[in-house]
């Protein structure tokens, strides 16, 4: 896989030292990567408050630029704003370099169907967890009338007019979806999507091109069901919209599960309460204390007494609104400290256990039957040099190493940067004692 943005970084902290004090949450990853492409699809000026300066984020307004849009980036880094202006679009093909760097760039696909009627890009990439074909993609778009081809290693759709139809997803993929509905927003007529992801961020992308006019239904019996109804409307209809993205969910489950293992009481500021349901339903079953100020969107999590923190017998992965995959690594190095023993079962990607060599390095006792880690808990970490191999799994070491003893160095820490704005400062500000090293 290419790595977009540099990846010769190591993350190097002193573990044993309880967390404490306040941070706030960032903004989206996953929320705002399809949001971005949405831009593609409205002949506007779009406004993105709130987006989490990642390197995700940035390979995504590369894809946009290669576009002909103008994106203007300079207020990311301070005020966590994005300026989008797609009026001037014109190129199809999509560059290979940023398209294999991020398997998200595959959802500009159908924006650029709808803007366009036509896209060319190569496989997407991502983190190297498991299969992740983009035939779900592929389906929505072509029953929407898209004829898709390919040559080598592109891929090719093409569209004079996309059409309403009922597309049945076998399985509720969370980019195919997105793909569908950004399709769906300008065909001709009624699109129905069954069995469609019910994540938080497909409820966000929906909510944004509604505020941008288009015509999406996603009320009714959308959780039940996972059925969304799409009105087709004119593309000269979309027009540039203000918008917040909401706050990053899997990054604050991911502080909740470093305050778990390292100890401390920490309080999380910007956090999208509503959507943590079984995450914290989790961590409080596992002896830790959570107390919820719903007014202030915050969260203080109390880790202090470490003997009561114990493992569940078993988790499992997955879809929204159960245990999220991308928290599996985390709570995996986590439940490394807590007591007794944990089955977790991966039940959305394939190779989501690589890291269990690095953390078996680091004194863990985990092993691996099939999509299920043992984890018999309980054990003195002890700080190694290890290794990040992708985003999650490199977040989850860093967590190893705050509760580890000595010094725990995490090698190829550039894959954290795809959706960790400042783990580093972030823990920082917690009292850890952690740095980066060149
Ligand atoms: C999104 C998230 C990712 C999260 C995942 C599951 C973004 C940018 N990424 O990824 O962080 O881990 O949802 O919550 O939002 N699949 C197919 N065919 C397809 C598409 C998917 O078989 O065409 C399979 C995948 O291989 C995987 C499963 O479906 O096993 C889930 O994938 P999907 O929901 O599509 O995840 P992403 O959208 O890639």
């Amino acid at each position: 896989m290419t790595q977009f943005g540099r990846n010769d970084e190591s993350i190097r902290m002193e573990g044993k030292k309880p967390l404490s004090g306040r941070i706030q949450i960032q903004g989206s990853k996953n929320a705002a990567l399809p949001i971005l492409a949405a831009c593609m699809l409205i002949p506007g000026k779009c406004v993105l408050r709130g987006c989490p300066n990642i390197t995700d984020i940035e390979c995504m307004c590369n894809l946009l630029t290669s576009t002909g849009a103008e994106v203007d980036t300079k207020n990311l880094d301070t005020a966590h704003k994005i300026v989008i202006d797609t009026r001037t679009v014109r190129e199809r093909r999509l560059p290979e370099k940023y398209v294999s760097a991020m398997r998200s760039s595959v959802v500009l696909m159908g924006a650029m169907l709808g803007r366009l009627g036509e896209v060319c890009v190569n496989y997407p990439g991502g983190c190297v967890i498991g299969e992740r074909p983009i035939n779900l993609h592929l389906y929505g778009l072509e029953q929407l009338g898209a004829q898709i081809w390919t040559e080598g290693n592109h891929i090719h759709a093409y569209a004079d007019e996309l059409k309403g139809a009922v597309i049945d997803f076998p399985f509720p993929s969370v980019g195919a979806t997105q793909n569908a509905i950004l399709a769906a927003v300008t065909a001709q007529g009624t699109t129905i999507i069954k069995n469609a992801s019910r994540e938080p961020e497909v409820i966000e992308l929906c909510k944004f091109l509604n505020m941008a006019g288009a015509a999406i239904d996603y009320a009714g019996t959308f959780f039940k069901s996972g059925r969304i109804v799409i009105h087709g409307v004119e593309l000269s209809r979309l027009h540039g919209v203000d918008y917040t993205v909401i706050s990053d969910r899997i990054v604050a489950g991911t502080y909740l599960f470093a305050a778990l293992a390292a100890g401390g009481t920490v309080t999380l500021e910007n956090i999208p309460i509503g959507q943590l349901g079984r995450i914290c339903d989790i961590i409080t079953e596992m002896g830790v204390g959570i107390v919820v100020d719903e007014a202030h969107s915050e969260m203080t999590i109390n880790a202090c007494d470490r003997d009561r923190i114990k493992n569940l017998p078993y988790i499992e992965t997955e879809v929204y609104p159960a245990f999220p995959t991308d928290l599996q690594s985390p709570l995996l190095a986590a439940a490394c400290v807590a007591k007794g023993e944990l089955r977790l079962r991966e039940r959305i990607f394939s190779s989501r256990f690589r890291i269990v060599e690095e953390l078996k390095r680091m004194g863990a006792e985990i092993t691996v039957e099939g999509d299920t880690a043992i984890v018999t808990g309980g054990r003195e970490l002890e700080g190694r040099t290890v290794i990040a191999r992708e985003l999650r799994g490199g977040a989850a070491l860093v967590i190893a190493g705050l509760s580890a003893a000595g010094i725990t160095t995490v090698a190829d820490s550039g894959y954290i940067r795809r959706g960790y704005q400042d783990i580093v400062g972030d823990l920082a500000a917690l009292g850890a004692r952690i740095g980066c090293v060149e």
